[in-house]
C-alpha cells in the first residue's frame, strides 16, 4: 500500500463520503497529505490520529458550508455512487453538489470530483473515448454525475475553482470481473492521482479518466497528461481469471457502463 507524503502546505483536507468503501480506501493512503483529514459523512465513523469527524448530509446547504470552512481542498467522494430511486440521488448528488459547490465558493479550494464512467455508459466498448465527447450516460446516476461535472465546469468559468473531474472506473483492491479489466483503478493509483491533483501548480477542471494501466481499455488520458500521473499498476496480471461471456450483446462485454444498462428506471 502506498502511503503519501506531505502535500505542499495543506493543513486540512476534506475527504466527504469518508464511510464509503472508496473513503475506507483511501484514507490511510492519504493521510500524509495534510496535517489533518477531515472525514464526513452521513454514516458515523471513528476518526483516528491526524484525522477529524465531521457528520454532515450533503443536502443540508448550512451543514456543508460549515463542514467546507477552513479546507484546503477537498476530495468528494460523498453521495449516492449506484443506480435506485430519483429522490435519493437528486439529494445527495444533485443538491448536495450544488451545496459543495457554493461552499467552496465560499471558502476556495481545489476539488476532485468523483465522477463515474456511467456518464459514458452508453457508449460501446469498441468506441475510444479522450473525454471531450457528449457524455451519454447510463443511468439517473449517471445523469447526476454529469450535472456535478457541469457544476464543476461553471464554478471554474465563473470562479477560477479548479476541479478535477475523475470519471473512476471500478475502484477496489483487484478486479472481480471481465468488464473490470478495462476499468480497474488500484486504490494505490487513486491515491496518486489524489496526489498530483493538489500538487500541480494549475490544474483547471480538466476530465481524468479514473482508471489503471490496461491493455484493453477504452479511455486515453493524454489531455490529462500535464497532471504528470501515471498509473503504476496493471490488470494485466488478473487477466486470466475471467472468461467474457459468449453472447456478444451481454452489456458487460457490449456497453462501457456494463450492467448499469439493465437497470430500469426505479420509482
Ligand atoms: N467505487 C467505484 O468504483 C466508483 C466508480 C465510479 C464512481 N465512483 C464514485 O466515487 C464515490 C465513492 O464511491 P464509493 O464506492 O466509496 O461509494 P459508497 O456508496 O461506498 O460511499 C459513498 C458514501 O457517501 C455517503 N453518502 C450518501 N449520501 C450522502 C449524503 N446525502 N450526505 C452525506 N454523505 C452521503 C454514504 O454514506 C457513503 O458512505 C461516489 O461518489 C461514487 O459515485 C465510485
Amino acid at each position: 500500500m502506498i502511503l503519501l507524503k506531505r502535500g505542499r502546505g495543506m493543513e486540512r483536507l476534506l475527504i466527504t463520503g469518508a464511510a464509503g468503501g472508496m473513503g475506507r480506501l483511501v484514507r490511510p493512503r492519504l493521510a500524509g497529505l495534510a496535517r489533518i483529514l477531515r472525514l464526513s459523512d452521513v454514516t458515523e465513523l471513528e476518526a483516528g490520529p491526524g484525522e477529524e469527524f465531521v457528520a454532515c448530509d450533503l443536502a443540508d446547504g448550512a451543514a456543508v458550508r460549515e463542514l467546507v470552512a477552513g479546507c484546503n481542498g477537498v476530495v468528494h467522494l460523498g453521495g449516492i455512487s449506484v443506480e435506485g430511486p430519483f429522490d435519493p440521488i437528486r439529494e445527495a448528488n444533485i443538491t448536495g453538489v450544488y451545496n459543495l459547490y457554493e461552499a467552496v465558493r465560499a471558502n476556495p479550494c481545489r476539488v476532485l470530483f468523483a465522477s463515474s464512467n456511467h456518464v459514458v455508459g452508453y457508449y460501446r466498448q469498441d468506441q475510444r473515448l479522450k473525454g471531450y465527447e457528449p457524455t451519454l450516460p447510463d443511468s439517473l446516476y449517471g445523469v447526476s454525475k454529469v450535472f456535478g461535472e457541469q457544476m464543476a465546469l461553471l464554478y471554474w468559468q465563473k470562479f477560477g475553482i479548479e476541479t478535477a473531474r475523475v470519471r473512476i472506473g471500478s475502484c477496489e483492491d483487484e478486479p472481480s470481473d471481465v468488464r473490470r479489466l478495462a476499468t480497474w483503478l488500484s486504490p494505490d493509483d487513486f491515491a496518486r492521482l489524489v496526489e498530483r491533483v493538489f500538487a500541480v501548480p494549475r490544474l483547471g477542471c480538466p476530465v481524468v479518466w479514473g482508471v489503471s494501466q490496461t491493455s484493453t481499455g477504452w479511455w486515453d488520458n493524454s489531455d490529462a497528461g500535464y497532471l504528470g500521473w501515471e498509473p503504476q499498476d496493471s490488470v494485466e496480471p488478473f487477466r486470466n481469471r475471467f472468461e467474457a461471456p459468449h453472447d456478444p450483446d451481454d452489456p458487460l462485454v457490449k456497453w462501457q457502463g456494463g450492467a448499469f444498462i439493465r437497470e430500469p428506471i426505479y420509482k
